[in-house]
């Protein structure tokens, strides 16, 4: 993935000058490993219906590095209280408090920004501007943000599975919803294709974060156990290992499913999705 590292890097802020120390830890939390999963999303959304039109690369950056701020606060103190990401320390631990929340919030604006100058001149504005209101709207209160919220709020208390799918449809499936939706928008598939689209996130985000539970369950890995730390029901916590497998795989597989429906060669988007739903780390 080293293309998508240079891909990345020219969106992001130089660490230089006076803000050097904020640009030095945005570039960290973005640059520092990662899986990249949702510009490859994106990308491949893009490629299946003809890829052409406005160029994917500002909104791979964007979604990426709203993914690096999601994660950044996600192991703030006030939220999962975890020093460690990708295996180094995570942005607060290495920087400070302080320097975590405004790197968040900066690769935020920064997402934001990298959009917009998409816009500015665009030859394709109907669709650059749906995908930045797909990106806005599935990144805010009705998506990411509104799960993490709805996450933090159940840390102790029961909840029902209905309400933790609902829930990891907003904080994880949203934007991996966003990113194959936005990669369709963009190359001009039709509503009804994005409509499916959109189902696929959902499915594929839900069985992500399902296994995302298995790998941070202490009883496998003693390095794990984020969310037992931080008493957050899980689907390992509620209904066990073996049964979060399955309904991972079953999520996947319906997916996948999904992807029959589109009149496009979506091989590839069915692989990844297949490897996302299989991945050990
Ligand atoms: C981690 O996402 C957080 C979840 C939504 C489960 P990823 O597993 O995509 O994180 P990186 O970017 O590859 O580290
Ligand atoms: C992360 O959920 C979801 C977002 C940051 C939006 P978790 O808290 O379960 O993910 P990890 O295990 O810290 O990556
Ligand atoms: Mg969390
Ligand atoms: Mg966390």
């Amino acid at each position: 993935m080293d293309n998508m590292q240079n891909r990345l890097e020219k969106y992001l802020p130089p660490a230089e000058g006076e803000q050097k120390l904020l640009a030095d830890a945005m570039r960290y939390s973005v640059l520092n490993g990662g899986k990249r999963i949702r510009p490859r999303l994106l990308l491949l959304a893009f490629e299946m219906f003809g890829g052409t039109g406005p160029d994917p690369e500002p909104f791979m950056a964007a979604i990426e590095m709203l993914h690096a701020y999601s994660l950044v606060h996600d192991d703030l103190p006030a939220l999962d209280h975890d020093t460690q990401r990708r295996g180094q320390p995570s942005t607060w631990y290495r920087y400070g408090e302080c320097m975590g929340i405004l790197a968040g919030d900066g690769l935020l604006h920064q997402a934001f920004e990298t959009v917009a100058l998409a816009l500015n001149g665009s030859a394709y504005p109907e669709r650059v501007s749906r995908a930045f209101y797909v990106f806005a709207h599935k990144s805010g209160v009705s998506g990411m943000l509104g799960g993490q919220a709805l996450d933090t709020l159940r840390s102790e208390m029961s909840v029902t599975e209905r309400e933790l799918l609902d829930m990891y449809g907003m904080k994880t499936a949203a934007l991996l919803e966003a990113s194959l939706m936005i990669g369709a928008i963009l190359a001009g598939a039709d509503e009804q294709i994005i409509g499916i689209l959109e189902q696929v996130g959902r499915k594929t985000g839900l069985a992500f974060q399902i296994r995302d539970d298995i790998l941070d369950d202490p009883s496998a890995d003693e390095n794990a156990g984020s969310d037992r730390k931080n008493e957050k029901p899980t689907y390992v916590s509620l209904f066990g290992r073996d049964a979060a497998q399955r309904k991972a795989e079953q999520l996947s597989c319906e997916a996948a499913a999904l992807l029959n429906l589109i009149p496009a060669d979506s091989d590839a988007l069915a692989q990844m999705i297949r490897e996302m739903a299989d991945r050990s780390c």
